[in-house]
């Protein structure tokens, strides 16, 4: 915070999103704009730094590194729009994308992340055409701090080898960030984040989008579907076309690997060509070497 302080002068952090990548966001937009002399506004909200009182700012702790480098790659006017896009190369978006993973780790404005071994953020490459949602971390992740390193993230990776693309080129990460359990004896149980939650997480992923900047995203199942789209979504229905963000980017729905692995045996084959199809969308199968 006193870096903060030294950093923006007269800006005080007045409220939990501090912890925020929002927040984070908002910090530096407020300063931009400040320094063209207009309102620091954020998507048409007052930024969550405008007028605090110092003494509570003081307790709080900063993000001065991560905040300088994700609002460098999420410019906007003070009206909210796009400004001049500022590409952070490769390295800066790797930089910022670690800081995040901190900062995200320290979040507790949902109860998810007291309870978690971490916070899992996304992972992959940092330039590349297409981030796949899912919806939060299972056990393996949770342990392991990576994305998709369970059973459902085997069943992405076959049917990404069966497109001819690997994990690699893509950039993989979740709705929310920490794993959601309930304790059967001594097993952590999944457990569907609730919609507040899933609200409470979205600013991170928003920080990794803004980050990453896919040109499109893929939302494996509902709450990934239903946060990148601002609204509910029948999955079933949707599944297997475009649809527009709030701020249009392309999205495409499709179910969740978990509801693959769930569903019907006898039906198993029927459900894996047409998830294939729908990945195909987004992901069009391409030869192997
Ligand atoms: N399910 C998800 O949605 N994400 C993971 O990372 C693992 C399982």
């Amino acid at each position: 915070m006193r870096q903060i302080g030294k950093a923006c002068g007269h800006f005080f952090i007045c409220s939990t999103r501090v912890r925020s990548g929002s927040a984070i966001r908002g910090f530096v937009r407020h300063r931009m704009a400040a320094q063209r002399g207009g309102p620091a506004l954020s998507h048409g909200r007052t930024s969550a730094f405008s007028t605090c009182p110092r003494p509570r700012a003081r307790s709080l702790p900063m993000k001065s590194t991560v905040s300088d480098l994700v609002v460098q790659r999420s410019a906007t006017t003070a009206r909210g729009e796009a400004a001049v896009p500022t590409r952070l190369s490769v390295a800066r978006t790797r930089e910022a994308l670690l800081e995040l993973k901190k900062a995200t780790d320290r979040c507790r404005e949902c109860p998810l992340g007291a309870r978690a071994t971490q916070a899992v953020c996304g992972e992959g490459r940092v330039r590349s055409a297409i981030m796949v949602v899912g919806e939060q971390p299972g056990d393996k992740e949770d342990v392991q701090g990576r994305p998709f390193v369970g059973p459902a993230g085997k069943l992405l990776d076959r049917a990404l080898d069966e497109l001819g693309w690997t994990r690699e080129e893509l950039y993989v990460t979740n709705a929310v960030k920490h794993f959601k359990y309930e304790l059967r004896g001594k097993r952590r149980m999944h457990k569907t984040p609730a919609q507040r939650e899933a609200e409470a997480c979205h600013h991170w992923l928003q920080d990794e989008i803004d980050l990453v900047r896919p040109p499109a995203l893929v939302a494996l199942g509902a709450t990934a579907a239903r946060v990148l789209l601002g609204r509910q979504v029948a999955v079933t229905k949707e599944r297997g076309r475009w649809h527009g963000d709030p701020s249009g980017r392309p999205v495409l729905v499709t179910l969740h690997p978990s509801a693959l692995l769930r569903g019907d045996p006898r039906q198993r084959d029927e459900a894996w060509q047409a998830w294939l199809k729908d990945l195909g969308i987004a992901l069009p199968r391409k030869a192997k070497d």
